[in-house]
């Protein structure tokens, strides 16, 4: 697959999505010479623009979002943006010129390219793109051709079913793609290499000795320009739904048998598979919402939610979530998973932590105890990318007193390199066909069958004290409440 002459797709070729991630990654990819030698992109969109316009348009993008971006180079990637076409998605004749151009270029090239359809379109869009791609008969054999599908995946277990089927009537399950960007993230994949690749950590890695889990996804970004999109959104479906499960299924996996893609998504489904069902009576239980209100964000003042472009003055759309899950099974028996995500938090951090169960018998005396803290790992995905084991050792002098210490691991200083963007390596995994950091059918399905029961009670029961935390703190004080209940605090520390 590494070298197969490929045409890139995009739908919503002028978005913003395009725009920041898509080309930037490809471009990183040409510099670093992952694409394959006959590659074109063509691009289609309702705005109207000439190739030229469209090229310069993009070339301003890679500019402000690749690392690394060299004009001399610039020149010789443009040329693979072979074609921009103004488009009405869902008129019949843009699929039969589009269908022209494709094969155009295939002739050109003297051989049958790949054609790898990525759809940056709202998801109104998709089921009428994708029933017109079946229309036009705008495919190959299952192996040549591929759609990459953005989240949100559906809105409910119900819409995602029929996107699924909708799909599923054009294309096989092994030729869609359905991305989370977490997946690509460097630190995301390596949770696997921690885990799987040493022998450290699998003999503890159970309730016997893992007192609970922690994933935090805090963000100091509000919503941005895309209020009309988070409204019908909230930060369960954004957020809990897609990334924070994934999350929880690489930590709480079990061990795969090889690197298949098949058999990494089948171990992580079970995970999902195995949460406890969240039943109506017991949302209040285990969830909280929240939705930020005026406050200060690195000394600067910003405005609630409700005050945010596209947004309702009433809204009750959450901008916080958090939950305790369990995952019923063998490895796993009453270990409380707790997971938290908003915006305008406190400080941005993606980070998973580990605690363990206190060892058995305590012997040091009391005095030597004042700082006596539990035995983490620390999982730092991002902003910082480290690992961190939290335990204890002697301050040296006479008297016997402990002290917790860390000892971490930073990529960057490891590694002395940065890490690619998740994109890149996404993009990279569609050209080359390999399905392992996407989605499937059933995962996805799982995931909302865990959120559901949730988003339900949420929508019957509409919130009364919204918004109830200030921008710049860590969330409602709900959230302190449903670990406080339990003994355990959320970690808030570096
Ligand atoms: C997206 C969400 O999927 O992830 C956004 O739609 C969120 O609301 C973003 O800001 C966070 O991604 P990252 O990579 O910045 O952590």
């Amino acid at each position: 697959h590494q070298n197969a002459a490929t045409i890139f797709i995009i739908f919503g070729g002028a978005g913003d999505l395009s725009w920041r991630k898509l080309f930037p990654a490809l471009y990183s990819l040409y510099r670093s010479n992952w694409l394959p030698e006959n590659f074109a992109i063509v691009a289609a969109d309702r705005k109207s623009m000439n190739l030229e316009e469209y090229r310069e348009h993009i070339r301003n993008g890679v500019e402000t979002f690749a690392p690394q971006y060299d004009s001399s180079l610039w020149s010789c990637f443009s040329e693979k943006i072979e074609s921009y076409l103004i488009a009405d998605l869902s008129e019949a004749a843009f699929y039969e010129s589009l269908k022209h151009t494709l094969e155009q270029i295939g002739t050109k090239w003297e051989t049958k390219p790949n054609w790898i359809f990525y759809l940056a379109i709202s998801p109104s869009l998709i089921k009428t793109v994708v029933s017109q791609i079946g229309i036009a008969q705008l495919f190959l054999a299952p192996a040549d051709s591929r759609i990459v599908v953005e989240k949100p995946y559906g809105h409910d277990l119900k819409s995602a079913n029929e996107l699924d089927q909708c799909l599923g009537r054009v294309f096989k399950e092994s030729q869609i793609f359905r991305i989370d960007h977490y997946l690509g993230k460097e630190t995301v994949q390596n949770i696997l290499a921690l885990r799987f690749a040493n022998a450290w950590w699998e003999p503890i890695w159970d309730s016997r000795y893992i007192d609970h889990v922690q994933i935090t996804v805090a963000e100091e970004v509000g919503v941005e320009l895309r209020g009309e999109y988070y409204e019908h959104a909230g930060a369960l479906r954004d957020m809990v739904q897609n990334h924070m499960l994934q999350l929880l299924c690489l930590i709480a996996m079990e061990p795969p048998v090889s690197f298949d893609s098949d058999e990494i998504r089948n171990k992580k489904v079970d995970v999902l598979h195995a949460v406890r069902k969240i039943i109506p009576d017991e949302v209040h239980q285990i969830a909280v919402r929240g939705q930020y209100g005026r406050g200060w964000i690195k000394g600067k003042e910003v405005v609630a939610y409700r005050e945010e472009p596209g947004v309702k003055s009433d809204s009750s759309t959450e901008t916080f979530a958090a939950i305790k899950l369990f995952i019923d099974n063998w490895r796993w028996q009453n270990v409380p998973f707790y997971l938290r995500t908003g915006k305008r938090l406190a400080k941005r951090v993606t980070q998973i932590v580990v605690t363990l169960k206190p060892i058995p018998h305590q012997a040091f005396p009391a005095r030597a105890l004042d700082q006596w803290l539990p035995n983490r790992m620390i999982l730092n995905i991002q902003p910082e990318e480290s690992i961190s084991l939290v335990f204890h050792a002697k301050i040296p002098g006479p008297v016997i007193r402990l002290s917790p210490v860390n000892l971490q691991f930073k990529y960057q200083e490891a590694f002395k390199k940065g890490s690619p963007e998740a994109y890149e390596t996404l993009l990279r995994d569609v050209i080359i066909g390999d399905g392992t950091l996407f989605m499937r059918a059933d995962q996805a399905q799982a995931a909302w069958s865990i959120v559901d029961p949730i988003l339900e009670f949420w929508e019957n029961t509409p919130p009364i004290d919204f918004p109830n935390y200030p921008a710049g703190s860590w969330g409602p004080e709900s959230a302190q409440v449903l670990i406080a209940k339990d003994g355990k605090s959320w970690y808030e520390g570096g």
